[in-house]
C-alpha cells in the first residue's frame, strides 16, 4: 500500500513529510495545543525525525504511530496533524489523536478530518474498533468525539502521571458497525 492521501471537501490529509517540520512544530509548541497532549512541545528536528522514521512504513503497522498532516485545499496551508496508533498487542484496533491550529478551531475542520480517518481505518485498514483517549478537562475534544458518534467507554481516575500531576483519562471508541450505522 502506498501512503494514503485522503481528500475531504475542505482538506487534504497526507503523510507527514520532513518539509512540514517547522509548521507542525509551530502548532505543537502553542501551550493551548500541548496542554492535554502526552507529548511535550516538539522542536523541528524532533518532528523531522518522526517524518524520517515513518518513510517506507505503512499506516496500521503493528506497534507504530503514523503521522498525517491536515492541509487546507483552498490555500495549501498546514493547519494541524493527526496521529494513527496501531497497538503492538491488537490488530483489530487503532487509536487516533489530533492537534489543530487554534486559528482554525471552531470551524469543523477537526471533525471533518477525523471522519476521513475513521473511514480510512474501517474501509482500508479493516479494523473493528477505533479509540481515542482524552483528558476530561479537554472540553473541545470531548465535543468533537461525541459529535463523531464515539461512545464514552471508560473514565479512569488519576490513572496517568501527566505533566507533574495525576490526571484522569477518558476513553472513547466506535465500532465498525456503529460507524456504518
Ligand atoms: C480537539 C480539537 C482538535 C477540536 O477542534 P475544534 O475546532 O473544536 O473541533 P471541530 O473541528 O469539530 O469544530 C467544531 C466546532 O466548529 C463549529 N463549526 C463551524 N463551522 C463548521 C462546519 N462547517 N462544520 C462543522 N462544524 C463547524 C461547530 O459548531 C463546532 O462548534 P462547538 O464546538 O462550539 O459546538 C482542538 O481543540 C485541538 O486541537 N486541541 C488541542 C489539541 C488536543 O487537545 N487534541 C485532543 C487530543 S486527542
Amino acid at each position: 500500500m502506498s501512503p494514503p492521501v485522503l481528500v475531504t471537501p475542505r482538506l487534504e490529509i497526507r503523510p507527514l513529510q520532513r518539509e512540514d517540520a517547522a509548521e507542525v512544530q509551530h502548532i505543537r509548541a502553542l501551550p493551548e495545543v500541548a496542554r492535554y497532549q502526552w507529548w511535550e512541545p516538539a522542536d523541528p528536528p524532533e518532528v523531522e525525525r518522526l517524518a524520517v522514521a515513518q518513510e517506507g512504513r505503512e499506516p496500521g503497522a503493528r506497534g507504530t504511530w503514523f503521522q498525517f498532516v491536515m492541509v487546507l485545499r483552498s490555500s495549501g496551508m498546514l493547519i494541524g496533524d493527526i496521529g494513527l496508533h496501531s497497538p503492538a498487542d491488537a490488530d483489530a484496533e487503532v487509536e487516533l489523536g489530533i492537534s489543530l491550529d487554534p486559528a482554525h478551531q471552531g470551524e469543523g475542520y477537526a471533525a471533518e478530518a477525523m471522519r476521513a480517518m475513521l473511514g480510512f481505518s474501517f474501509d482500508v485498514l479493516r479494523v473493528h474498533r477505533v479509540r481515542c483517549s482524552t483528558d476530561p478537562r479537554n472540553r473541545a475534544c470531548i465535543r468533537m468525539l461525541e459529535a463523531l458518534g464515539m461512545r464514552r467507554e471508560a473514565h479512569f481516575r488519576e490513572s496517568l502521571w501527566f505533566k507533574g500531576a495525576w490526571a484522569d483519562d477518558l476513553v472513547y471508541a466506535i465500532l465498525e458497525q456503529e460507524w456504518r450505522g
